[in-house]
């Protein structure tokens, strides 16, 4: 986890406050945001686990009332988050010590950084501790399958694998929803990259001119982004939870 930790201080000295710091495509940041409104209370107090440079909770800032905290255990990421100025707490911690009685958590692509299952679900479970009873957790991570049903779209139309990075480990939303049934109900999974990932990592790409880039800011992706999601082709999902 040591050379994983490094990654992302590293991220944070090149790119600062800068979404490219924790997202390379930002019309996938705006169905994160979009899904995080839809599916987190604005009135609650909030924590955001694995919060990066801040991105999301400074946007949730503008219109959340309730008070809100970021953590994450990478000190470059935090510093970064402090520079915006904001009267967001922002802390230096690994999810496995969170503590507390949390009404409502999230998460961003923070446990696909843990390269094992039984350390995802160990974390998962964490979590499910330091919420107050009946509090909501909202994990936004990627699944594997999903993420294999877009690889063969792209195989149906002669494009390459998109290959996961070294340090993540996507994961198998149905096994691990079924590990954490003892401390979390489910309460629903959205699949909002969906549709999106089959226009730009399928259409899109299909598209681009040999040699070139396909660019994450095409008009057919933008188009992509304001329509209803429908399939399961997205590895970013949400995944609501409450505590038992
Ligand atoms: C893909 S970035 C996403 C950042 C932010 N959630 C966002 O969407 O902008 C993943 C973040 O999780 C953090 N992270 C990874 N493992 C963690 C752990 N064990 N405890 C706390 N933070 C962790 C990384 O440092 C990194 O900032």
């Amino acid at each position: 986890m040591n050379d994983i930790l490094e990654f992302w201080n590293e991220q944070a000295r090149t790119h600062g406050t800068d979404l490219a710091a924790t997202m390379p495509d930002p019309l996938l940041k705006c169905l994160e945001l979009a899904a995080l409104r839809r599916h987190l209370d604005p009135a609650l107090d909030t924590i955001e686990v694995g919060c990066g440079n801040g991105v999301n909770l400074l946007h949730l800032s503008e219109t959340f009332t309730g008070r809100l905290t970021g953590i994450d255990f990478s000190p470059d990421m935090i510093a970064a988050a402090r520079q915006a100025g904001s009267a967001i707490d922002f802390q230096v911690e690994d999810i496995f010590n969170l503590r507390g009685q949390w009404p409502q958590i999230f998460t961003d692509r923070c446990l696909i950084n843990i390269p094992r299952f039984d350390l995802q679900i160990r974390a998962a479970i964490n979590l499910a501790a330091a919420l107050a009873p009946g509090g909501r957790l909202v994990l936004i991570e990627c699944s594997a399958p999903a993420h294999a049903r877009m690889n063969e779209a792209r195989a149906r139309v002669g494009l390459t694998e998109i290959p996961n990075h070294w340090h993540n480990r996507y994961i198998d939303e149905r096994k691990f929803i079924d590990a954490l049934k003892a401390d979390l109900q489910h309460i629903e999974t959205d699949r909002f990259s969906s549709l999106y990932y089959l226009i730009s990592r399928v259409f899109n790409a299909k598209m681009t001119p040999e040699g070139e880039s396909p660019d994450y800011l095409a008009e057919i992706n933008r188009i992509a982004c304001d329509l209803p999601s429908v399939g399961d082709f997205g590895p970013h999902q949400a995944w609501v939870f409450r505590k038992r």
